[in-house]
């Protein structure tokens, strides 16, 4: 379809139909199964954003479309558009070209702005309606609508707020990540040569907050992690000699995406035999034979929020009793971890709870030396908005979600097993997410069988 052959037909009538017919709710991920982000968590975020920063101005950028299309494209499609974590975080919104101003002063008080590109209906015709400046973007985002304005205001309107006589916030420093898209760090490094304002990094803030879950986030998560067992079982259930790891792939992404995964959490991982033992190994394209090991790490991302999931099973669907003395140690492993989770632990302390596990449970498997020289990662790590979350790396407090993944994995053998799991941290302890996924050696069988 050519841009030409479209322009012809966009008359006024077509532009007063689109504006009048065309719900907006694709913004918000309203109609998305994971649906909007209420508006109370939205505006409870920003103020305690607002209340870590004490006072300063911060802004927070959207997301840039990205395509392969030529750079003269005049209507390029994104090949996958997700909002910035961040930017999601504070808005619920899907807006390219926009930016978040937070006005915090001192005491909790603050202003919130949003600038988003104007409506055009030229464009939308080809990539679907947008959210402009107005009712609509104050009702989903909880931002008063005088507060919502276009976005080609925006980097005045920053400039206005250093000036003499313009925002006495800006005295406690202009917030930002040190990120270079959108060129944002010309345009605030310019902001900032106009006055002296100290410029401050956004990111240990954003990461505190993001890192305790609140319960949007946490049902979010909770889905991912029951969408991505459903994918497990199914992959369970199709596993067999001679299929190829490609086809476990597929059977696992098809049910995260029928329940309502609007993509993958990460590139999803299956590899028989010798390739088990590559830890992100994504390739997926051998065949598998009766006798490997097949390691799934496959997981889907719900509502912006992701999963981490991973078993290991035998292609023949029994283990040999070397592959079930391996699994066990790791499965042992796992739950020695899971058994000592609750507030105030660390994710370093876990990790030695696990090294210690399999130092004195190797019991000769791996040789004359522990099993532990072949874990070669880390237990856990914070799951969320990223797969590989935001985290400040203190102690562990109810609310917090992360994985708990030891492995063991030896080359020499073609032999790999990891265990993944999601858990949430609770007042007490923890909540296994992903625990609708078999982990046991005679759960893992018995599903398998059929
Ligand atoms: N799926 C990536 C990881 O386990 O860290
Ligand atoms: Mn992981
Ligand atoms: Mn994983």
């Amino acid at each position: 379809m050519s841009y030409r052959t479209l322009n012809r037909v966009s008359t006024l009538g077509f532009v007063v139909a689109l504006f009048m017919l065309r719900p907006l709710g694709a913004s918000a991920q309203v109609g998305s199964p994971a649906g909007a982000v209420p508006v109370d968590r939205l505006q409870a975020r920003r103020a305690a954003l607002m209340a870590r920063m004490g006072s300063g101005v911060a802004v927070i950028r959207s997301m840039e479309e990205r395509s392969d299309d030529p750079p003269d494209s005049e209507h390029p499609q994104d090949s996958d558009y997700r909002e910035d974590s961040d930017f999601f975080y504070l808005t619920g919104l899907e807006a390219p070209g926009s930016w978040l101003i937070l006005v915090a002063k001192e005491r909790g008080a603050g202003e919130v702005y949003l600038y988003l590109p104007a409506r055009n209906p030229v464009q939308e015709r080809w990539t679907g309606p947008q959210l402009g400046p107005g009712a609509e973007a104050a009702r989903l985002t909880g931002i008063p609508e005088a507060n919502i304005r276009p976005a080609k205001d925006a980097e005045q309107a920053l400039q206005t707020m250093v000036t003499d006589g313009g925002s006495p916030a800006m005295d406690g420093g202009l917030f930002f990540k040190e990120d270079a898209r959108h060129g944002q760090l010309e345009v605030l490094h310019r902001i900032l040569s106009l006055k002296t304002v100290k410029a401050k990094d956004l990111l240990p803030h954003l990461a505190a907050l993001r890192q305790v879950k609140d319960q949007d986030e946490i049902a979010r998560i909770r889905k991912a992690a029951q969408i991505s067992a459903e994918g497990h079982v199914a992959a369970m259930k199709t596993a067999k000699p001679g299929i190829y790891e490609y086809e476990i792939e597929a059977v696992a992404e098809m049910t995260f995406r029928r329940l309502g995964a609007e993509r993958l959490a990460y590139p999803s991982i299956v590899g028989a035999g010798i390739n088990g033992t590559t830890l992100h190994y994504d390739k997926n394209r051998a065949r598998t034979a009766a006798g490997d090991l097949i390691v799934m790490d496959m997981a889907a991302e719900y509502g912006y929020y992701a999963a981490d999931v991973t078993r290991t099973i035998p292609a023949s669907g029994m283990f040999t009793d070397r592959q079930k003395a391996i699994y066990n140690l790791v499965l042992g492993a796992q739950q020695a971890v899971m058994d000592s989770i609750r507030p105030g632990m660390t994710l370093l302390r876990l990790h030695q709870i696990s090294v210690a596990y399999i130092q004195s449970h190797s019991n000769g498997l791996c040789g004359s030396q522990s099993c532990e020289k072949f874990y070669i990662h880390g237990c856990c790590h914070h799951i969320g908005m990223e797969v590989h979350d935001v985290n400040t790396n203190g102690p562990l407090v109810a609310g917090m979600t992360f994985t708990v993944e030891p492995g063991i994995y030896l080359p020499e053998e073609k032999l790999g097993v990891r265990i993944e799991d999601d858990v949430l941290v609770t007042p007490n302890g923890y909540e296994l997410l992903s625990g609708a996924a078999p982990r046991t050696v005679e759960e893992v069988e018995r599903v398998m069988r059929g």
